[in-house]
This record gives structure tokens, sequence and C-alpha cells, in this order.
């Protein structure tokens, strides 16, 4: 999958119920990064039609259609539902889109029966992400069973990119109402918000064997789903260090609406902010070049304090594979699409 292309500013994504409405605007800037061209979903990649295409007759469309739409699929389960709904926006929503208004009453017809299946899976799902966080906020759950409940939305396929359905789970547990606006101003080398996906989180809370013992930085940590996830299922106390305050305050809410008090999220630049709490340090290449550079040799520094695991993600792994005082952990590959886990050795 190509990964969507980072965003800067929060779009308005509006589809679905009102509430879904609210929620979606809340979290556009993570739905936009969640819904990019070419998204795969389990691995499959979902073939959205390209302009150039040849045009199905209309007879031959709305037959390929209704075939879709009414293919019998078991939807009990929030994964389930989930396909199904990127299903029907890949191959039913967005193709009549292409083929543009007025659509022939036959066509309009599919259109608006997809349109209502989506929104009653929306819908579905929603119930069930409300249920769950008062579940978790009332304590009522055990991180070894949530742990089982996430790894079975999440695509089993290492190293391939893209999101899963466990992506569009933690994307509304974690959501906590409207972003505010955006303040931080990018400097060149500074990469914009994209989440991790969240199959590498589960990833990094085991290759990190992160426990309550430890202090997770995730630096650069926008909206704050690896610090969230992370105290969910192992317990450990995280600070989060991002340049956007906007991306800060929204991470707290969603750690206090979830009763997370261990985690602490601070509106600063990496070059300049404490960083002599945590054990753990996790970079999904918050920025490149000199930067990146700069905050490495900060990192050094704090090594020479306390042994330190750093784990990285994305383009910036080569950069920190480079680093003569960090040994990595097996596979020392750099494949930019899984967690990579070095050692400090100062
Ligand atoms: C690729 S995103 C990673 C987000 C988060 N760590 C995650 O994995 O979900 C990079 C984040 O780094 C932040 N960032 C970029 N430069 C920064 C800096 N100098 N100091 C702190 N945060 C920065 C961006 O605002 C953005 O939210």
């Amino acid at each position: 999958m190509s990964r969507a292309a980072p965003c800067s500013t929060p779009t308005s994504c509006v589809r679905g119920s009102r509430t879904l409405q609210r929620k979606q605007q809340g979290r556009s800037l993570l739905a936009r990064a969640l819904r990019g061209p070419g998204l795969t979903w389990r691995g499959v990649r979902l073939v959205r039609p390209a302009v150039s295409q040849p045009p199905l007759s209309s007879n031959a469309l709305t037959g390929e259609l209704t075939a879709l739409l009414r293919s019998p699929v078991t939807l009990t389960s929030f994964g389930a539902r989930a396909q199904r709904i990127e299903e029907l926006e890949a191959h039913v929503i967005e193709r009549l889109a292409v083929v543009g208004a007025p659509l022939p009453p036959e066509l309009h017809a599919l259109h608006a029966e997809a349109l209502a299946l989506r929104e009653r899976l929306e819908t579905r799902n929603a119930r069930f992400v409300e249920r769950l966080r008062a579940r978790i906020a009332n304590g009522a759950y055990t991180r070894a069973g949530l742990l089982r409940a996430f790894a079975r939305l999440a695509d089993p396929q290492p190293g391939v990119p893209g999101y899963d359905a466990l992506d569009e789970l933690f994307a509304d547990l974690f959501d906590a109402g409207e972003l505010p606006e955006l303040h931080a101003q990018l400097e060149p080398e500074m990469v914009a918000y994209q989440p991790t996906p969240a199959r590498v989180i589960l990833a990094l809370i085991e290759r990190a064997a992160l426990s309550c013992e430890d202090v997770l930085c995730d630096v650069g940590s926008g909206l704050g789903h690896v610090l969230l996830a992370s105290a969910l299922l192992s317990g450990a106390r995280g600070v989060g260090v991002e340049l956007e305050p906007a991306y800060c305050a929204h991470a707290a809410r969603s750690a206090r609406r979830l009763r997370l008090p261990q985690l602490t999220f601070m509106a600063a630049d990496a070059r300049e902010a404490p960083l002599d709490e945590a054990n753990v340090f996790y970079l999904y290449t918050p920025f490149r070049g000199q930067l990146l550079d700069d905050v490495l040799a900060r990192l050094k520094r704090e090594a020479t304090r306390r042994p330190l695991v750093i784990c990285s993600y994305g383009p910036c792994t080569p950069v920190v594979a480079q680093a003569r005082w960090l040994e990595q952990r097996q596979p020392a590959d750099l494949n930019p699409h899984e967690l990579h886990v070095f050692d400090s050795v100062l």
C-alpha cells in the first residue's frame, strides 16, 4: 500500500450518522491519514478504480455492484464490519463517484443502499467502541484479555505496509472530540503527523517487553496512540514529546477518558524537551537530517546515565542503525515497515 501522504491541516471528512460526523470532524486528520489512496486491508489491496479504466456499461456495473452489495457476509465482529465498510467505500461508493452525477436510477438506488448499509455498520461499531471504552474506564478488563482482543483485529502479516481493523478501533477508542486548530510551524526537516500502524504498537510492546517498570517516551507523539495503547496493554508510564500543542491536548484528554493517569504529554520541541525520565524511546520518523542527528546525540548523552532501549519505525531506522552507541536486536534488517529495537551499549 502506498501510505497516505502526511496531512498537515485538518479537513472535515463528513459521512455517516450525526454522531459519527462529529467524531470524524474531531479526528478528521487521522481519518484522512487512515483512508489514503490505494489502501490495503488485511494485506488485500482494495483496488480503487483508475479514472482511465474502460467504463462498464450501466447494466454491467449495476450487476457487478448488486452482487457486491448483496454478497452474504458475516458481520458479527468489529473487524468484519470495518472490513465491509472499506469494501463498500472502495468498490461501490467511490466507484460510483467516478461515474459522476446524475446517476441512472438503478445506480442511484445502489448508491443509497451502500450509504445506508455503511451507516448501520458504523453505528454498530461506534456502539461497540463506546462499550469498550466504558469497560476500560471502569477497570473492567485485564491487560491480557485486551491484548488478545486487539491482536485478533491486527493484520498478522509482519513487514507489510498499511493499516487494518485495529487502526480503525484505535482511532475510535482514542478519539477525544474535536481537534483544536493546529499552531506548530513544522520546519522542513520535521515530519507531519501520521499514526504508527496499530500492529506496530503491539510489536513495540512485545519486543521491548514493556511493563509497569518502564517509562516510554514517544518522540513526536502526535495524537498519543503509541502511549495510550502501551499504557493500556503493559501498564508502562509514558511521556509524549510533541511540537503541536493541539495534539498534546487531545492525547491528554484521551488519557483522562480512559483513566490512564500515568501518561503526560509535553508540548515541546524534541531538541529541548527533558528526556531524563524514560528508559525506552520510540521514534516513528518524527524528523530527518540534522534534526534527527541532534536528537540522537541527546539520546546518546542520556545513555551515558542509564541503559536505554530505542525503538524505531519508518525511514529513520537506517539513520538510527548507524549510531555506534546502539546495538540492533535481531532481526537486524532495515525494513522500514517493521519495528526495530536497539540497546544502548555505552
Ligand atoms: C510521523 S508522526 C508520529 C506520531 C506518533 N509518534 C505516532 O507514531 O503515532 C511525527 C510527529 O512528530 C512531530 N514532530 C515533528 N518535529 C518535532 C519536533 N522537533 N519536536 C517534537 N515533535 C515533533 C509531528 O508534529 C508529528 O506529530
